[in-house]
Parts: structure tokens; C-alpha cells; sequence
């Protein structure tokens, strides 16, 4: 789909997915409220680009800003957040009953894990609604997820989702993000949403 070429800039079809600049922010902003009910002020996508710089990437086509995907690295104890722990169950998925059993079979081998570990938090993800179902979406989690393995190390990806929103859940699970739990009255109109994880390091011991 996409050809990775230097440095951290990847082609598609008609865009291009880059590293995004302080100066692409107001475009990213407009996509941000085209696109969603969740709308943030300047200063915090300001602080997000600054402090991850790699961790936020934009597509480009046409010559603007169509899409965009920011993330931050959190430190957290929450085994759910980790991927460590599915509140709703292994059975969620086929993947989480293979982890399952491996996990048993792997228990009495490896080192025990820290309290607390490094995750990505993908904050916010939208493309522009005449720019969708052309793979940007895809392009853009899938720099977000290489950015959170090779650059951060960190251990695991979440996000928040709405329980409703059966395009990005199914856009999150073509790359292994698994549902591990509901939030209740998560979003301000009052919609539950789904905390979504991708595993990205070998599970530790206890977990
Ligand atoms: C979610 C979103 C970013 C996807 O962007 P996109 O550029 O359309 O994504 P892609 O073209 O790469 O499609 C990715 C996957 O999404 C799913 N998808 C895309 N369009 C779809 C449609 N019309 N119907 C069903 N699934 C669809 C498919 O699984 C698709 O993968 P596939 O083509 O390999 O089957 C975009 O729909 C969007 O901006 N939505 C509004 C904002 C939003 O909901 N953000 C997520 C908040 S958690």
C-alpha cells in the first residue's frame, strides 16, 4: 500500500505521510473539527507535537493537511492500558485465546514485570470525510504504531473509541488493537466507549 522512504515520510496514493510541523497545526485543527465531536484548544496540540514530536504524523494531499494521527507516551500502572489484563474477557478475540494459551505454557519461564510501564496513547485520529477509504487512515496507524515500537519502546498502544464508531473499531482490529474495556458515559453526550490495546512487547510472567 504505502512505500516507506527517508526520512520518516511514507507515499500513498496521491498523499504523503509526514512528520507534522507547529505550522500544519491550524489545518490539523480543522480536520480535527470536521471530523469529530472532540475538539481541542491550540495550546494542547502544541504541547502534544512538542514534547512527542515523532508521535504526530499528518497526511498530506493536494497540498493541505487531510489527516492527521497524535499521540503521547504515558507512564501507567493500569494492567488494562498495558496489555496485560482484558476486562472483557480473552475471549474478545482470537488472538487474545491464542495469547491465552501461550501465556500458560510460557508462565513459568519468563521474568516477573514492573509495576508500572511505558504505553503510547493514541489521542486522536481523523481524516477528511471526501479523503477516507483510500488506505490514509491505515497509513497514518500504521506510522503511529512503528513510531511507538522503534522510536519510544514502548510496551503497548491504547485508545479511547466510541462503542458505536464500527469504522475505526474495525480499522484498530486490521492491526491487532483488541476491545479490553467499556467505559461507561465516557464521551460528554453520554456514549460508552471501548478502551482498545495493542500489545507490543512478549508478556511478561505474571500478567
Ligand atoms: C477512522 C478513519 C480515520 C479511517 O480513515 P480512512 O482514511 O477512511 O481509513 P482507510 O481508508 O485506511 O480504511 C481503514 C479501514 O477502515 C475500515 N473502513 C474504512 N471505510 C469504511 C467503510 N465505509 N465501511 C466500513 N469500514 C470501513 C476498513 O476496515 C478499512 O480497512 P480495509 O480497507 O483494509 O478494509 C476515518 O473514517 C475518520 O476520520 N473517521 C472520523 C473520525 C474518527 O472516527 N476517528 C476515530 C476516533 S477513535
Amino acid at each position: 500500500m504505502c512505500v516507506l522512504s527517508p526520512p520518516q515520510s511514507r507515499r500513498g496514493e496521491g498523499y504523503v505521510i509526514r512528520r507534522a510541523r507547529e505550522e500544519d497545526l491550524t489545518q490539523v485543527m480543522e480536520v480535527n473539527y470536521r471530523s469529530l465531536p472532540e475538539n481541542y484548544w491550540y495550546g494542547f496540540f502544541k504541547y502534544i507535537l512538542e514534547r512527542w514530536p515523532e508521535a504526530f504524523v499528518v497526511a498530506e494531499a493536494d497540498g493541505r493537511v487531510v489527516g492527521y494521527a497524535m499521540s503521547r507516551v504515558e507512564t501507567v500502572a493500569d494492567p488494562v492500558l498495558r496489555g496485560l489484563a482484558n476486562e472483557l474477557g480473552s475471549e474478545a478475540s482470537p488472538l487474545g485465546r491464542g495469547l491465552k494459551s501461550l501465556k500458560s505454557v510460557l508462565t513459568q519461564f519468563r521474568p516477573r514485570s514492573p509495576d508500572v510501564g511505558r504505553v503510547g496513547h493514541l489521542v486522536s485520529i481523523a481524516v477528511l470525510e471526501e479523503y477516507r477509504g483510500r488506505g490514509i487512515g491505515s497509513a497514518l496507524l500504521e506510522e503511529t504504531i512503528r513510531v511507538m515500537r522503534e522510536v519510544y519502546d514502548v510496551e503497548s498502544v491504547y485508545l479511547e473509541v466510541r462503542v458505536s464508531n464500527d469504522i475505526a473499531i474495525r480499522l484498530y482490529e486490521k492491526y491487532g488493537f483488541v476491545k479490553a474495556r467499556r467505559v461507561k458515559g465516557y464521551y460528554m453526550d453520554g456514549e460508552d466507549a471501548y478502551i482498545m490495546v495493542l500489545r507490543l512487547k512478549p508478556l511478561p510472567v505474571d500478567s
